[in-house]
């Protein structure tokens, strides 16, 4: 009984998720059920240009008056004020990093210090971190390495003389391994023989978690943690029973940016940007098409990639665009296979975000990717029970907020900070 009480008084209790994107903010309420969790409330408040600008807030005053009246216009019954929110892909850094096995916590805390130096352009004074240690999975054998290396040199002469043809970005593109820039090589395949233990790192510039700290405080909200975008993407996306040796990419195609996870042996194994966008599409079709980005907003909805609408107009245009976002996808997933100890061949593909409704962009990307491209559904994880008012709602627009609400929900068990 007393915990009950303790519950209703606790201001912590009754997490919820938000999603803070530069053109929308999201939330999603969860409550965990015998059967599984379910949604008890959700939102979603369009934010206009100049608030903020690939995930720094630019405008204090008007986030936060934003995320107020999100808050008070959510649908559902939306209780507390605690919150998860994230921190954008660009400016964060995530990694898998490999250890010696017998390591001791301290062995631990500097071999992480010894990554966020290698990696992040920052003072460590400048930065907050905060890592995990991920359960064992099956370790490459050399055998499989030497044929994943085979194929990957064949892989790499097909596409350096595919490249050559095309004048398309080599296949030296790394995927960012640092705030806004991109890597320059992959870590070192670990000795086999060595027992090793992978550890799950997370790291942001103090400023940008501080300024979200509090742009969120100013909405009357209590932060209880803040979260890197791919981490609250899996956690919707990816099915709660996929086995572990299960390996595969989530895309996230959101207004203003984009990003690719892989998701490998249970948990985010990296996340890069991809440089395409819902407004860039809007804003290409609106040039070329010369019509009003309202115009070209419906046409794009509209026509999608679909050959066969629209006289095939949309499709001529946005070729260039797909060509080289389908580029950048399979250098990073060639560089994921060849680069990892443990990367795999990704076979299949999650999409998600506003930009996964663009008709037949899954199979225009199954085509030229040659893996299975597929959209999510953000709502695998969650009971079948569904608010009624739901159903008018975009679950794929919702990948985000439903993952921090995944985890808002387990947040309401232990107060803890990530950042
Ligand atoms: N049917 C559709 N076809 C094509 N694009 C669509 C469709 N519906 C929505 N979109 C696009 O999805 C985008 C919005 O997606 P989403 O809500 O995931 O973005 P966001 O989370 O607000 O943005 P970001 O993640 O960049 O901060 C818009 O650019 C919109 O044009
Ligand atoms: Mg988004």
């Amino acid at each position: 009984m007393e915990s009950k009480i303790m519950a209703i008084l606790n201001p912590l209790s009754h997490a919820f998720g938000v999603d803070i994107g530069d053109r929308s903010f999201k939330l999603t309420q969860l409550i965990r059920r015998h059967n599984g969790y379910q949604l008890l409330a959700w939102g979603s408040i369009d934010v206009p240009e100049g608030v903020l600008d690939r995930g720094e807030i630019i405008d204090q005053e008007k986030a936060a008056a934003l995320l107020a009246e999100l808050v008070k216009s959510a649908r559902g019954r939306l209780r507390g004020r605690a919150v998860v929110a994230c921190l954008p892909e660009a400016k964060t850094f995530v990694k898998i990093i490999e250890i010696a096995k017998e390591t001791t916590d301290d062995g631990l805390r500097r071999a992480v210090l010894t990554e966020i130096e290698q990696n992040i352009p920052l003072p460590q004074d400048e930065i907050y971190y905060d890592w995990q240690v991920l359960p064992d999975i099956r370790p490459k054998k050399p055998a499989e390495r030497a044929a994943t290396s085979a194929a990957a040199a064949e892989e790499k002469k097909d596409e350096e003389s595919e490249t050559a043809a095309k004048g398309e970005p080599g296949a030296d593109e790394k995927p960012a391994a640092e705030p806004g820039a991109e890597e320059e090589a992959g870590p070192e395949p670990s000795t086999p023989s060595r027992p090793m233990t992978r550890v799950l790192l997370g790291a942001a510039p103090k400023s940008l978690v501080d300024s979200y700290t509090s742009m969120l405080e100013k909405a009357g909200l209590a932060p209880i943690a803040l979260e890197i975008e791919a981490m609250a993407i899996s956690r919707a996306i990816v099915p709660h029973d996929t086995a572990p040796e299960e390996a595969v990419g989530l895309l996230d195609i959101g207004a203003t940016r984009s990003s690719l996870v892989i998701f490998d042996g249970g948990s985010v194994q990296m996340s890069i940007s991809i440089p395409i966008s819902g407004i860039e599409i809007t804003r290409t079709v609106s040039s070329l098409l010369n019509v009003s980005m309202e115009d070209a907003e419906v046409l794009k909805r509209e026509c999608g990639l679909d050959a066969d609408r629209c006289e095939d107009k949309m499709w001529k245009i946005l070729l260039p665009l797909i060509d080289d976002m389908t580029a950048k996808i399979r250098n990073a997933l060639r560089f994921y296979r060849i680069g990892f100890p443990q990367g795999k061949k990704i076979e299949k593909l999650y999409l998600c975000g506003g930009g996964a409704l663009f008709k037949e962009i899954d199979t225009v990307l199954s085509r030229k990717l040659t893996i299975k491209v597929r959209r999510g559904n953000p709502l695998i994880n969650l009971t079948k029970k569904m608010p009624k008012a739901f159903r008018d709602e975009q679950p794929l627009t919702y990948a985000t907020a439903i993952g921090l609400g995944l985890d808002a929900t387990d947040e309401n068990r232990q107060y803890r900070r990530s950042f």
